[in-house]
């Protein structure tokens, strides 16, 4: 099936592509759509489905989205919703690496080291009729970043139970445990059940 997603993020298409192989992931660039959202609200959730409304008012088809970052209790949940603009408050443009270095600065007298990655999906049907899921995935800001795979935050979060931070995970790893594979292969299960629907 072709499912439109509201992202410019090719590391989202390509782990969604991924988790749902029998799926076709297009985003609004794909279509030659012009699509840009403002991310005003104040959970992952509201973004999902904030990201996903706007498109569908665009294209009045179902559409597939999703907000995802790193949430770090002990940093009262930052740089959470922030992520993607992590450090853009206190003035700074900072790359992927660059954040992954302000994040390990901001932890550093902190001992609580728990955090997590968290997606919210969502699937817009209609404008009042919709699906959502969130999922986690639970580790430890890392001492300091290790590994190449991945994107993001992946070299900062450690896996206790896996010894390893994502970043050093191949990808059908990751995809196992990951916050979007568990999300993604839930929202699979919505998918096929409304497959009528959206083919
Ligand atoms: P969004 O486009 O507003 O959902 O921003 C998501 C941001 O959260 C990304 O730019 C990454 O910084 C971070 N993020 C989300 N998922 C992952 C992941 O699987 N690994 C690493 N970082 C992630």
């Amino acid at each position: 099936m072709d499912i439109l997603v509201a992202t410019g993020n090719k590391n989202k298409i390509k782990e969604l592509s991924q988790i749902m192989p029998e799926h076709r992931f297009l985003t609004p660039a794909d279509l030659n759509i012009e699509y840009d959202y403002d991310e005003t609200g104040t959970t992952y959730c509201e973004n999902a489905l904030g990201k996903a409304l706007c498109l569908h008012k665009l294209v009045g088809k179902p559409v597939l989205a999703e907000d995802s970052g790193l949430s770090v209790p002990a940093l009262n949940g930052d740089p959470g919703i922030y992520s993607a603009r992590y450090g853009l408050k206190e003035g700074l443009k900072l790359n992927d690496a660059e954040k992954n270095a302000y994040l390990l600065k901001n932890m550093e007298a902190i001992k609580d080291r728990r955090a997590f990655f968290v997606c919210s999906m969502v699937l817009v049907m209609n404008e009042y009729r919709y699906f959502v899921v969130q999922e986690t995935m639970e580790g430890e800001i890392a001492l300091a970043p290790a590994g190449n795979n991945g994107f993001g935050y992946d070299p900062v979060l450690y896996i206790p139970a896996s010894g390893k931070t994502v970043a050093q995970m191949c990808d059908d790893e990751k995809n196992a445990l990951s916050h979007r594979g568990k999300a993604g292969r839930k929202m699979k299960l919505i998918i096929e059940s409304l497959a009528k629907e959206l083919d």
